[in-house]
């Protein structure tokens, strides 16, 4: 063998040793067929907080409410069904779903449906991810940091999960019974027995009960409890909760009344 086709051989072998990092969050193969290190910004970022941006950024970050468009809004291949415009537009989960599934998901039908793709299981680098975000989605011009950035890449490079692993036509597929223990102990003191008291900071017509969320749409009630709820003091537990648990959860919040009797 050449020396030229044994250094071909070594890198193929590179290259697959570097594919077979990625899953691990190792080393990255870049363009070049070399092998790279995510950047250690993004080694330091949070897909806790990523996720919360993914829901408001806004409201995560402190910024001014978007008033315009996002400009890729008026690209999506369907603009008969979703009509909103301004900072709704704005929200990640608006164009890729709380199931982080696109139109292949929740929003393959419906007045949220956009025609736009998931971005689970995606394949993307870190930095494709960071500069896509920041340039390409307009978010560094939104006001967002280079470092909200890398959490929200880590976010989508870590954070997401299988939402049908924990939700299924019937609801959230774990035990109510060890649902109601996690419940009591991480969020009765701010929502009440019931699911019915207006948390401390929500204003008097907060309408969103626990119950109701959890019933009406799985998919976002998992991301509020794993990311909080951005803008408010209800705190994430995505490093706190596993998966199993918040279907657990999920299935005791279903079995809570979704709004107060009537008088
Ligand atoms: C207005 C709709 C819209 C919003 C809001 C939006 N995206 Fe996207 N996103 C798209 C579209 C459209 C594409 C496909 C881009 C392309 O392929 O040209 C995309 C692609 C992506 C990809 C690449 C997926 C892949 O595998 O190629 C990632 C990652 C991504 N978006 C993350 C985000 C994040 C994080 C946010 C919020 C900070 C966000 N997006 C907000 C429309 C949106
Ligand atoms: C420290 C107080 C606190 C804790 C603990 C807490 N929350 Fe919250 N939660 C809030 C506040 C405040 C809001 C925001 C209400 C609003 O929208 O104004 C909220 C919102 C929500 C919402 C509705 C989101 C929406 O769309 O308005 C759900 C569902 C929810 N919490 C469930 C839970 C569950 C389940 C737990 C336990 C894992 C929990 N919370 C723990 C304070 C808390």
């Amino acid at each position: 063998m050449t020396t030229r086709a044994l250094f071909a051989r070594l890198s193929m072998l590179t290259i697959g040793v570097g594919l077979l990092g990625l899953s691990a969050g190792c080393p990255e193969v870049d363009m070049g067929g070399g092998v790279s290190e995510p950047p250690q910004a993004f080694t330091d970022a949070s897909a806790t907080r990523g996720g919360a941006l993914y829901d408001k950024f806004w409201e995560a970050a402190g910024l001014n409410e978007p008033t315009t468009d996002h400009p890729l809004w008026a690209t999506r291949p369907d603009t008969d069904s979703n009509t909103r415009v301004g900072s709704d537009t704005w929200r990640c989960k608006e164009c890729h779903g709380w199931d982080y599934k696109g139109v292949s998901g929740a929003y393959s039908s419906g007045s949220h449906r956009t025609g736009i793709a998931g971005i689970f299981n995606t394949t993307i680098s870190a930095q494709d991810a960071f500069d896509l975000i920041k340039t390409d989605h307009a978010y560094g011009d939104a006001g967002l940091s280079d470092d909200d950035i890398w959490d929200l890449t880590k976010f989508v490079l870590d954070g997401q999960i299988d939402t049908d692993d924990i939700i299924d036509g019937a609801g959230f597929n774990g035990s109510a019974g060890a649902g109601e223990a996690v419940y009591a102990s991480a969020c009765m003191a701010c929502h009440g027995a019931d699911g019915l008291m207006i948390p401390p900071g929500a204003d008097e017509d907060h309408d969103e009960f626990v119950g109701l969320l959890a019933n009406d749409n799985p998919a976002e009630y998992q991301h509020k409890i794993r990311f909080g709820q951005p803008g408010s003091i209800m705190p994430p537990q995505a490093e706190l909760l596993t998966n199993e648990q918040v279907a657990d959860l999920g299935a005791f919040s279903q079995t809570l009344p979704e709004a107060p009797a009537a008088p």
